[in-house]
């Protein structure tokens, strides 16, 4: 497949290297391919360009900016460039507020979340939650004591779903079908509680898993 991811930081390197691992094409899409100099040395079958770039030639997106910066992100992406495409939304609605007792603060409220904000706004796009409740060192081929995690997803198209649980089979993940966007208000919380943890005792070493 070829992979456009909108955002270069921490995520959007490690999910690069995922997607590099399986042999698909990456472009890594930044306002600034100066900093990615070094990136790029070390991943040379990787491309750099503008947001814009990485929308435009990819057959699947990833978003990974930052929460606050999704919307104008995907705009600068270009509107045409993401019609019809999967989106992998990994972004947290993170408010610029240290956390309170290892609890993070979120801009969104239980009634909404962020990627249905964005899904209304990019209506033509195909929103699928991932990747968004979990660090981004072990979002690929984690190895846990308790085994294989499980990644919560949701969104509204089927056949988008579908294509990003192939994915989450390649990274090593369950993955569980939580529904529409609108379940995006429960498992983008779930980012809150993945990190407290690792803001009270610095523990970031963990994922979830769904028992049945
Ligand atoms: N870090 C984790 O372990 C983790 C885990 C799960 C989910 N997440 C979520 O995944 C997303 C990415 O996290 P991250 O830690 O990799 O990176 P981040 O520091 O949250 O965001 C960095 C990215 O945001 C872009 N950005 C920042 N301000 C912008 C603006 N005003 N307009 C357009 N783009 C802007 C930057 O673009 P440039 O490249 O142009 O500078 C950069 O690519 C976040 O929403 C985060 O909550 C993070």
């Amino acid at each position: 497949m070829r992979v456009g991811i909108i955002g270069s930081g921490e995520v959007a390197q490690a999910l690069a290297g995922g997607f590099l691992k399986y042999g698909h094409e990456v472009t890594l899409g930044t306002r600034h391919p100066d900093k990615l100099s070094e990136w790029q040395t070390t991943h040379p079958k990787a491309r750099v360009g503008s947001f814009a770039d990485a929308a435009a030639s990819a057959e699947v997106v990833v978003l990974s900016v930052k929460g606050s910066a999704a919307s104008d992100a995907l705009r600068q992406a270009g509107i045409g460039n993401l019609t019809g495409k999967v989106v992998i939304d990994t972004t947290n609605p993170i408010a610029d507020a240290p956390p309170d007792h290892g609890v993070l603060a979120f801009f969104t409220s239980l009634e909404g979340s962020l990627m249905e904000r964005l899904q209304r706004e990019y209506g033509a796009a195909r929103f699928v939650k991932a990747f968004n409740s979990v660090g981004a060192d072990l979002m690929v081929n984690p190895q846990l004591k308790g085994g294989p995690p499980t990644m919560f997803i949701c969104g509204n198209n089927d056949v988008a779903k579908q294509v990003v649980q192939g994915i989450l089979d390649q990274f090593g993940w369950e993955t569980a079908d939580m529904g529409t966007a609108e379940a995006a208000r429960a498992i983008e919380p779930l980012c809150i509680l993945w990190c407290i943890p690792g803001f009270l005792r610095d523990e970031w070493s963990h994922a979830f898993r769904l028992l049945r």
